[in-house]
């Protein structure tokens, strides 16, 4: 497909933060008037974009942004937000680009689900996010109508992931150097899409889209991407295999959470990794290899350190006591 011309008037609703902020620093390397809205909260805009300081939360929150936009880019998660951009500003804008989520659809869908899979309940209260992305898209969809076009990313990853997830392994095989490394025995799909490649689809490619593209990764099997991240780390001790059970039995999770293995998954829901991208590049989407994105992980992790206090993976004094408890268990 090719790529749109690049719009001059563009309004980020975000900017602040990661991948609003990269949308923000596209548009204007693409020679962009950019304006961000947000409350400043999560960090500066990129030099050269226009703060207009609100809260979204609040009555006029849009009141001031005056003229017409030919994109308009929102990363909510809040119906309520969404609903009060719409309000205010559907009617000035050429083309909208929602930024939804994969969760917006069932997250035991089948392998190789694509865009037209299952959506899960609606939820305007906000509570549930995927419910909420799913309530944004049809109301966005109903006040758009071919101006709009949603982008679902599955797992992002890359420099600046505040969730920690895509860069646990090769950070926790950096810091282990020649000690032990738990790893799952049972071998399983990954799927995550580098934040360089989506905000690049969302800038370059998404505003001469009309309808909803998953903005998936690559599929990638775990045990590949464990080895690949070991060489990249430099690793030289053990990888300890344990099965779910044993995981299970030490308390150990899937996905993201204080005793978590990042980007594991529950068996049943293994297909949660293996979404289509097809229509993504189809569109123009990218998928960069798993090496540079390792290394970039890397060097991210680095800066902000190693054996740093994270909400979302397994410590590893904990993971440490875990291998311990393995051990002891095989006499
Ligand atoms: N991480 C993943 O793996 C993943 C996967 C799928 C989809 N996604 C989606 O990807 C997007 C990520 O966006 P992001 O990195 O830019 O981060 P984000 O943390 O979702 O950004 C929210 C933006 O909205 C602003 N904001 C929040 N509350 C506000 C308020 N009351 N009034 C005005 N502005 C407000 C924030 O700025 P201030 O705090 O400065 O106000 C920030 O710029 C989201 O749409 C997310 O749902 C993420």
């Amino acid at each position: 497909m090719a790529e749109a011309t690049a719009p001059r008037r563009v309004l980020v609703l975000g900017g602040t933060r990661w991948l609003g902020h990269r949308i923000a620093l596209g548009h204007l390397a693409r020679g962009a008037e950019v304006t961000c809205l947000a409350r400043g909260e999560g960090g500066p805009v990129p030099e050269g974009a226009r703060l207009v300081a609100r809260d979204r939360g609040e009555a006029d929150a849009y009141g001031g942004l005056a003229g017409e936009w030919d994109e308009v880019v929102d990363v909510t998660r809040l119906p309520s937000h969404a609903r009060g951009a719409l309000d205010a500003l559907a009617e000035r804008a050429a083309h909208w680009t929602f930024v939804s989520s994969v969760s917006a659809q069932r997250l035991e869908a089948p392998v190789g689900a694509d865009e037209d899979d299952d959506l899960v309940p609606e939820d305007e209260s906000g509570e549930e996010y995927g419910g909420a992305k799913a309530w944004i898209e049809r109301v966005a969809r109903e006040r758009l109508g071919d101006r709009l076009a949603v982008v679902r990313p599955g797992l992002i990853g890359g420099p600046g992931d505040a969730s920690d997830r895509f860069g646990h392994w090769v950070a926790r095989l950096a810091l282990a150097g020649d000690g032990p490394v738990l790893i799952p025995e049972r071998d399983q799909p990954t799927q995550t899409i580098h934040v360089g490649d989506l905000s690049r689809f969302i800038v370059e490619r998404a505003p001469a889209l009309r309808g909803t593209v998953n903005a998936v990764g690559a599929e990638r099997r775990l045990h590949e991407l464990i080895h690949l991240a070991r060489s990249i780390a430099g690793h030289t001790g053990a990888l300890v295999r344990a099965t779910d059970e044993q995981l299970e039995a030490a308390d150990v999770g899937h996905w993201m959470g204080p005793r978590a293995l990042p980007l594991t998954l529950p068996r049943a829901l293994a297909s949660h990794a293996q979404r289509s991208s097809a229509r993504y590049l189809a569109a123009g989407g990218e998928h960069r290899p798993l090496e540079p994105m390792l290394a970039d992980a890397l060097e991210d992790e680095r800066a902000r350190g190693l054996d740093r206090a994270s909400p979302n993976r397994l410590s590893r004094a904990d993971e440490l006591a875990v291998i311990d408890s393995l051990a002891s268990t095989h006499g």
